[in-house]
C-alpha cells in the first residue's frame, strides 16, 4: 500500500486534530478504508505548534507555499482559514495538481467558481465536508449517496454559537448581551461576533449546502442574512405560548422558478425535529423526491468534530488518488436563478409597542387591508409601559414585499412607539 503524503496548512485546534487522528487511527484507516496517510509537511506562524503536535523541525515551515509545491506532498489540507493568502495556496496546489481538502467556508461560498473552475481544468480533487456543520457527514451524502434524488430543500442550524446561545435565551429567559458574554467566555463566541450573530458564518454553509443539493452556484452574496441581534427573551416566550421555537435557520428551497436562500431567525412548530435541536449542536435537514426527509446531527464545531470530517475527506481524496479515479468534478451544472427574497412567500409574527388608546387597532386594520394582508392571530399583552402594550400578530401566508411596505407604514403611526420584532414563520409542511 503506497503511503499518501500529507501536507497541513495551518496548525490550530483542526490541523491538531488531524494529526491526533492520524497518529491514533492510522492503522485502522489502513486496514478498514485502504489507505495509509501520513503528515510529512506542515506550516504555521505558531513555531511552537510544532513541538507541540510531535513534529520534526525537517517537516515544519512557516512559508505554506513551500509545502504546497513539495515534490513530497500528494494532497494538501488547507486549515488557514479565510479569502486572502488561503485562497492563493488552495489555487497553487490546484495548478500543482495536489487533491485539496479544506474546511474553508467563506473561500468557497465566496470565490468557488473560480476554485472549481481551476480544480477542473486540472482534474484535481476538491473536498470540504468540515466547512459545513464541523463534523457531520452531510456533503459526502449529499453529493454521493443521495444522487438518485432531486432535492428540493436543504435547511439546517448550522451555527452552533447562535444556537447555544438561543437555547439559553429559550430555557432561561436571558437577554442577547447576557448571553453573548456568556457564549464569549466560554469560547463559542469570538470578541468579533459579527460572523456568528450576524448570520454571515451560516449564510457560507447554506450557500454551500444549496449549491451542492441544487446543483447550481450559489455564493455568499446571493444569501439574504439576518441574525439574531434584535432577538429578545419576550419574543422567544412568546412563540414559545404558542407553540414555537426560535432557531436561527438557514433555508433553501427550490421552487419552479429558482432557488429560495436565506439564513434568518425563523420560528418552527415545537414539535419539529430541529425544534430539538439545542446548544452548540447542528443539525441539517432535507427532502429528496425518493429519500423523504433525512436529518443529519451532531457537532458543528470544535476540534474533535472539525478533524474528523477533515481526515474523512482525506481518505476519499487518498482513494481516488491512490486509484487514479477520475474526479467528478463541479457539479454545478443547473444555474437556476436566485428568487429575491421580495417574492418569498411565508408568514409573519411581528411585536408591536403601541399608544393603549381608542382607535389604534382600527389603524393597524387599515394598514393591513390596503395590502390585502390577512391575519391568522393577534394577541394584545398587559402594560409594556405606561400607557403602552404590546400588540402581536400573526400573519397568513404573505408576500414579502407586502409585508415590507405594511412594516414601513405601520413605523409612520404616531400611537405606535416600536416595531419590537418581526419574525417569519416556517411550518416545516
Ligand atoms: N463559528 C461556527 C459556529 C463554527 O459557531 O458554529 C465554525 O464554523
Amino acid at each position: 500500500m503506497k503511503t499518501i503524503r500529507i501536507g497541513i496548512l495551518g496548525l490550530g485546534v483542526v490541523g491538531g486534530g488531524v494529526i491526533e487522528i492520524i497518529n491514533r487511527h492510522r492503522e485502522k484507516m489502513k486496514s478498514h478504508a485502504g489507505v495509509d496517510l501520513e503528515v510529512v509537511r506542515a506550516a504555521d506562524l505558531t513555531t511552537e505548534r510544532f513541538a507541540q503536535l510531535g513534529l520534526s523541525p525537517q517537516q515544519c515551515t512557516t512559508d505554506a507555499f513551500e509545502v504546497v509545491n513539495d515534490p513530497n506532498v500528494d494532497i494538501v489540507v488547507e486549515l488557514i482559514g479565510g479569502v486572502g493568502v488561503a485562497r492563493d495556496l488552495v489555487l497553487a496546489a490546484i495548478n500543482a495538481g495536489k487533491p485539496v481538502v479544506t474546511a474553508n467556508k467563506a473561500l468557497l461560498a465566496t470565490y468557488g467558481e473560480e476554485i472549481f473552475n481551476a480544480a477542473d481544468a486540472k482534474g484535481v480533487d476538491i473536498r470540504f465536508e468540515a466547512s459545513v456543520g464541523g463534523g457531520i457527514p452531510v456533503l459526502e451524502p449529499l453529493t454521493h449517496a443521495l444522487t438518485g434524488n432531486e432535492i428540493t430543500r436543504v435547511m439546517g442550524i448550522v451555527n452552533g454559537t447562535t444556537n447555544y446561545m438561543l437555547t439559553r435565551m429559550t430555557d432561561d429567559g436571558l437577554s442577547f448581551d447576557e448571553v453573548l458574554k456568556e457564549a464569549q467566555d466560554l469560547g463559542y463566541a469570538e470578541a468579533d461576533p459579527t460572523a456568528d450573530v450576524d448570520g454571515l458564518d451560516a449564510a457560507a454553509k447554506i450557500a454551500i449546502l444549496a449549491s451542492l443539493a441544487f446543483n447550481s452556484r450559489v455564493t455568499l452574496d446571493d444569501v439574504y442574512a439576518e441574525g439574531i441581534r434584535k432577538l429578545s427573551a419576550t419574543d422567544i416566550e412568546y412563540a414559545e405560548e404558542i407553540g414555537y421555537t426560535v432557531k436561527l435557520l438557514g433555508i433553501a428551497n427550490k421552487l419552479a422558478d429558482g432557488i429560495d436562500v436565506r439564513v434568518h431567525p425563523t420560528m418552527i412548530p415545537c414539535n419539529h425535529q430541529l425544534a430539538s435541536v439545542n446548544g452548540v449542536y447542528n443539525a441539517v435537514y432535507l427532502t429528496g423526491d425518493f429519500v423523504g426527509d433525512v436529518m443529519f446531527f451532531g457537532e458543528g464545531a470544535g476540534a474533535g468534530a472539525a478533524a474528523s470530517a477533515v481526515v474523512g475527506d482525506l481518505v476519499e481524496a487518498a482513494r481516488a488518488y491512490q486509484s487514479g479515479n477520475k474526479v467528478i468534478g463541479c457539479t454545478c451544472t443547473d444555474n437556476l436563478p436566485i428568487r429575491p427574497l421580495d417574492t418569498l412567500r411565508t408568514r409573519y409574527c411581528v411585536r408591536l409597542i403601541i399608544e393603549d388608546k381608542s382607535g389604534v387597532i382600527a389603524q393597524l386594520g387599515a394598514v393591513f387591508a390596503n395590502y390585502g394582508v390577512s391575519l391568522k392571530s393577534l394577541k394584545q399583552r398587559g402594560a409594556a409601559g405606561a400607557g403602552q402594550v404590546e400588540f402581536i400578530f400573526m400573519t397568513h401566508e404573505t408576500l414579502e414585499a407586502d409585508m415590507q411596505k405594511v412594516l414601513a407604514d405601520i413605523a409612520q403611526i404616531d400611537a405606535v412607539h416600536e416595531v419590537a420584532s418581526v419574525l417569519r414563520v416556517e411550518n416545516l409542511d
